[in-house]
Order: structure tokens, then C-alpha cells, then sequence
């Protein structure tokens, strides 16, 4: 498996540019730049690839409305969707535009090779097609005459078309996830997805006769190819498939594409069957995570409800907001975002239990032993014990995506660290035993414990990471700080105590002006 390979490679969906980003986007870059940190951190050689889906009839619609031409609108979206990833501290190391000229050349030659391989023929369309989901539907899939996915209007689409034999892989895709249990998660998703599979498989539209807003057909340019295949090819075609090999032979298969629950069908049936026509591996793992809602309520353009995460992240900061979602809810299920909610994890979790910890730590140095972590190794550090095992489950949790059940247990320990001062009382020891060793066994202990908090909590709180390790001193140069435990501190090194991490927010700032 991928996971325990010495490269690792993981996606996001590429998002439609009709709109700018909201939660629901920041929250797959988050987790997939999560689980990128996390194995860097673990010495492996990691592609972590974003980027926009930029052609099709929804775009070329929201070109239109705003009177610009296409190119010049997805412009000016793509530039917010960068910001945005900036601002959120994502560490992709490509971002794969589809209006790239190197997806283009490379889109048009895969399409001539699966048509080559016999897999593409043309015929007649005749149907439904979703605009907002880019998606082709059968009269019989529709509920109440509306998309079954979104239950938006449909429109209705006759036209010569390009059709991939989706149906001639049927069986192998069977066979594949039987053989490969783990390629679909969570299990609730692939159960749905075997389900449907099993009842219909026809071979799909590629091309579009009426869209101009996209890659040319090689064999016929009266034709854009479809923007789903357009998509898709994404994965493959940022790492040089198939003119510069290079990449894709060091990266591919994929170990992951994070996607959300609602494009499961074009990922784990639809992209696996192209990539049978063309020979290659399939990737290791698809993983289909829920939805989002915001007070309760579904993201829509037309509720008016779709927050932009800058204005959370300015008013409580890029860490406190990667921490939320991620600690929410479990990674798999649908979850509600709420300010209520988020301001309640803030001043628990990160100010209470968290930025306490340190507080409380370095203020004891500093009293006790004049602002130096004091030099000793205690062979029987119950903390640094309770560390190694600490580890070892969030490697387990990650490895499994289940990044609400890995902070969980980073939690567990700094819960733990808080309550071994109040077990110990350093200030009881301070008064018999300041010279003693028994006070200096307990603060150097602790000041440990802390530091290797501080490298648990990096693949989700990468500033944090450094703001704590500044201020105890030992902050590195290197941005991805090694997982393998210290035994102790340089000698001398000497504390730097900074402003509380999580100053309390009281629930009357409560900032609903973006709502
Ligand atoms: O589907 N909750 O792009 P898209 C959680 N271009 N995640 C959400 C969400 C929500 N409410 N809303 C969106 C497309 N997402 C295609 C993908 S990939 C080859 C092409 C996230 O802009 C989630 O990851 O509609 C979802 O799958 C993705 O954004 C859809 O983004
Ligand atoms: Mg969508």
C-alpha cells in the first residue's frame, strides 16, 4: 500500500471556479495539506496537488452574467481560491489549472488514446443534464423532475455525442473492490456505491456539441470534451502523464483523493474505468467525506449563507479554524459549522487546556529555575512514556483519515499534562525542595511533554507549532519538525514566555456579521 511507501501522493477534487470558495472547499484542502504535513513530517517524499475545474457550461454561464469573457472571469476566481489557500497555510506543491496549456495538450492526447483503445464511439444523447453539477442524467433517475443530486432544475440535452463503453467495465470494477476493500471510504459509501453500481452501468457521454467553453475533441473539433473527463485527467495529467513521465512514474497511484460524498460516482467509478482503458493503477484509496452545513442550514448561493472563511480566519485565527473542522467532526460524516460551536472549541480546547498548559509551564520556569529549562533526564518520565504512545495512535488515526479521532488523542495527553501539574504541585515542591531534584524532574518533564505537543498538533496547526516552540525556546529553522523524540533539551535553553495562545473569547463578540 501507499501508505507505507516512501512517496506519498494525495488530492483534492478540483474546484469549480463559478463562485469564490467556501467552507466546504477549505475543509478537503485542509484535511488533504493535514495528511501532506503529517507525512513529510514522517520523511516521506509527498505531492499534495489543488487546483480549479475551469471549463464547462456552469462556468461559461457565470462568464456571461458578469459580462466577461470566460478566461478573464476564471481569472479573477482562480486568484481568490490562491488567496484563500494562503491565507489557510495549505502547503500544495502544484496547482493544476484545466485551462493550463500542459492539461489541455495532455487532456487532448489521453482522449485519442482511449479512443484508439476502441473505448470511444460516437452516438446520440438524448437526456437530461444538471448545469450546477455538470452531470448527465436518465429520466428515470430524476426525482420530481429535478437533478437527483442537487434537486435543481434539469435541462433538457438531445445531441450527437461522444460515449465512453463505461458498460464493458462493469465487471472489473466489481471484481476490483472486491479485491481492494479498502479503495473506497468510508465503508457506508462504498456499500451505496456497489449498490448502484450493480443496478445500472451504461456507457456515458463524453463530449459536449453544445458547450464552447472547453478542450477540443482531437478526431473532432465541432466537440468539447466533456468537463467531468476534463476533470478527472487532472490527477494524472499535473504529474506529466504521458509526455513528461518523470513525476508520474515517482507519484502515481495516487495514495489518496479526498473528495466529498456528492462526486463518489465520477471518482470511484467513472475515473477507475478510465484509468482501466488506459492501463494504469488505480489509486490506493478514494475517500468520500461528508457535508458541511452552516447553522443548520445547506450551502447555497441562493440562501445567501455561504461563509467565506477569511472572515472567520480574521476574527479567530487560520489555526483556531483548521483545528474546528478537523475536530468537529469525525472525518465521513456530515457536520454543522456554527459560531456558537467554533468560539466553545476555542475557549475549551485551545485556551483552557492547550494554552494553559504552557502558560502555567512557563510560568513555573520562570519562577522557579529564572526562566531555564532545567537539565535532567528522569529514566522513569511517566509523560514522555504517555508521548510514545500518544504517537503511535495518531499514526494510526491519521493513516485512516480519522483526523477527529487523532486530535482526540493529542487532547487526551495535553489533558493529561495538565493534570500531572496538578498531581505533582510544583508550587508544594518549591517550598521544601526548590534546590531538589524532585521540582526539576517535574518542570523539565513537563516542558517536554510540551514540546512534543507541539510537534502532534503541526499537521493541523502548523503556526501554533512554532508560536510554542518560540516560546520555549528550542524553535527550529526547519518547517516540518521531525516526529522522533528528544531526549532532552540544549543545555541552557531558556524560555521566552509570550501572550496567552488563546485568549478566552467571550460569546457576546460573537461575529455574525458575515452570516
Ligand atoms: O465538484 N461540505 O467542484 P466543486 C463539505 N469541479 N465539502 C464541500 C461542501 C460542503 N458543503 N461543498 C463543497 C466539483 N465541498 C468538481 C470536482 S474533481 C476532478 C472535479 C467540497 O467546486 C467537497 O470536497 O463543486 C466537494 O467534493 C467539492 O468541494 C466540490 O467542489
Ligand atoms: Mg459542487
Amino acid at each position: 500500500m501507499a501508505l507505507n511507501k516512501h512517496t506519498f501522493y494525495v488530492t483534492t477534487p478540483i474546484y469549480y471556479v463559478n463562485d469564490i470558495p467556501h467552507i466546504g472547499h477549505s475543509y478537503t484542502t485542509i484535511a488533504a495539506d493535514v495528511l501532506a504535513r503529517y507525512k513529510k513530517a514522517k520523511g516521506l517524499e509527498v505531492f499534495f496537488l489543488t487546483g480549479t475545474d475551469e471549463h464547462g457550461q456552469k462556468i461559461q454561464k457565470a462568464a456571461q452574467i458578469c459580462n466577461k469573457t470566460p478566461i478573464e472571469f476564471v481569472n479573477t476566481v482562480v486568484d481568490k481560491f490562491k488567496a484563500l489557500w494562503n491565507d489557510l497555510c495549505i502547503s500544495n506543491d502544484d496547482f493544476i489549472r484545466t485551462t493550463d496549456e500542459r492539461h489541455c495538450r495532455r487532456v487532448k492526447r489521453i482522449f485519442q488514446q482511449i479512443f484508439e483503445n476502441g473505448d470511444i464511439y460516437l452516438g446520440e444523447y438524448e437526456g437530461w443534464y444538471c448545469v450546477p453539477c455538470e452531470s448527465f442524467w436518465i429520466e428515470s433517475q430524476l426525482e420530481e423532475n429535478k437533478c437527483p443530486e442537487c434537486k435543481r432544475v434539469v435541462e433538457k440535452v438531445k445531441e450527437k455525442n461522444y460515449f465512453f463503453r463505461l458498460s464493458k467495465y462493469k465487471n472489473h470494477l466489481l471484481e476490483y473492490y472486491d479485491k481492494h476493500p479498502d479503495f473506497i471510504q468510508p465503508e457506508s459509501r462504498r456499500n451505496e456505491l456497489l449498490q448502484r453500481i450493480k443496478s445500472q452501468v451504461e456507457d456515458i457521454s463524453v463530449s459536449r456539441s453544445a458547450v464552447e467553453w472547453g478542450i477540443q475533441v482531437p478526431m473532432d473539433p465541432t466537440h468539447t470534451i466533456y468537463v467531468w473527463i476534463d476533470a478527472l485527467l487532472n490527477y494524472i495529467t499535473a504529474l506529466g502523464y504521458d509526455d513528461d513521465m518523470q513525476k508520474f512514474q515517482k507519484y502515481w497511484p495516487a495514495s489518496v483523493h479526498i473528495i466529498g460524498k456528492e462526486i463518489l460516482w465520477f471518482h470511484g467509478v467513472i475515473w477507475p474505468a478510465i484509468l482501466m482503458s488506459l492501463k494504469i493503477d488505480l489509486p490506493h484509496k478514494i475517500f468520500a467525506h461528508g457535508w458541511w452545513t452552516v447553522e443548520g442550514q445547506k450551502i447555497s448561493k441562493s440562501l445567501g449563507n455561504a461563509i467565506n472563511p477569511i472572515h472567520i480566519i480574521q476574527s479567530y485565527g487560520t489555526d483556531a479554524y483548521r483545528y474546528f473542522l478537523l475536530r468537529e467532526v469525525p472525518f465521513g460524516l456530515d457536520g454543522n459549522f456554527s459560531y456558537h460551536a467554533l468560539i466553545h472549541r476555542i475557549n475549551s480546547d485551545l485556551g483552557n487546556d492547550l494554552g494553559n498548559l504552557l502558560q502555567r509551564t512557563l510560568t513555573m520556569i520562570e519562577k522557579y529555575f529564572h526562566g531555564v529549562i532545567p537539565e535532567v533526564i528522569d529514566e522513569n518520565d511517566e509523560l514522555k512514556r504517555e508521548s510514545q504512545i500518544t504517537c503511535d495512535k495518531i499514526d494510526q488515526e491519521i493513516n485512516q483519515l480519522q483526523f477527529s479521532r487523532a486530535l482526540e488523542v493529542i487532547w487526551e495527553f495535553i489533558r493529561r499534562s495538565n493534570k500531572f501539574i496538578e498531581d505533582k504541585k510544583p508550587w508544594s515542591l518549591a517550598k521544601t525542595d526548590i534546590t531538589g531534584p524532585q521540582l526539576a524532574l517535574v518542570i523539565s518533564s513537563l516542558a517536554m511533554a510540551i514540546r512534543n505537543i507541539s510537534v502532534f498538533i503541526y499537521p493541523f496547526m502548523p503556526t501554533t507549532t512554532v508560536e510554542i516552540q518560540r516560546q520555549l525556546g528550542i524553535l527550529h529553522d526547519t518547517c516540518y519538525p521531525s516526529l522522533e523524540f528528544q531526549q532532552k533539551f540544549k543545555k541552557g535553553t531558556i524560555v521566552r514566555k509570550g501572550k496567552p495562545l488563546f485568549p478566552k473569547i467571550e460569546l457576546t463578540e460573537l461575529k455574525i456579521a458575515s452570516l
